[in-house]
């Protein structure tokens, strides 16, 4: 039985944002998306938030909506793809929730952002090479941080959904 949040994380392209709309209807909660909020409140999108203010600051804005989820119960969060870069906030999901990270392999991922032009972190390296590389970067952070992990490659949405609320033991 879940009692706080759920806090999706992963790589971009993991399936984060698709798994929390499926999980808000399969299980009746409140969802929300860390990157729609944000650009939502700043009014503009990512790629013009980081232009104009440079990623510390979009960063700050992902700590200050973690430390604002405390508040808040039965929440499904997709966190944005780097919300677990900065130590401080896999302390502030820890403390409303359960963290569950769903993998994929670089291919998989270059096949489901290929042509996005929203993810500043990828500009200018749209490629499996780029995207391999920035993964083992962040791959320690994003292990350490999990209560549970999901490998997502070849699956359907439900069935990633299905194996979650399965591991969480809802
Ligand atoms: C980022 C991932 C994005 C978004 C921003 C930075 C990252 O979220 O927060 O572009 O550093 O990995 P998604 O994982 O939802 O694409």
């Amino acid at each position: 039985m879940i009692t706080g949040n759920i806090f999706l994380i992963g790589f971009m392209g993991t399936g984060k944002s698709t798994a929390a709309r499926e999980l808000k209807k399969m299980l009746h909660m409140e969802c929300m998306e860390m990157d729609d909020m944000i650009v939502e409140r700043q009014g503009m999108p990512i790629s013009q938030i980081f232009q104009k203010f440079g990623e510390a600051f979009f960063r700050d804005l992902e700590t200050g909506l973690l430390v604002e989820l405390k508040g808040k119960k039965n929440m499904i969060v997709s966190c944005g793809g780097g919300a677990v870069l900065r130590p401080e906030n896999i302390g502030h999901m820890k403390e409303s929730g359960k963290v569950v990270l769903l993998s994929a392999t670089p291919q998989t991922v270059y096949g489901r952002v290929k042509n996005s032009t929203n993810r500043p972190v990828l500009n200018g390296n749209m490629n499996v090479e780029y995207i391999q590389e920035l993964m083992e970067k962040r791959r320690e952070k994003y292990e350490k941080a999990a209560d549970i992990v999901i490998v997502t490659d070849g699956k359907t949405t439900g069935q990633v959904c299905d194996e979650i609320i399965r591991a969480l033991e809802i």
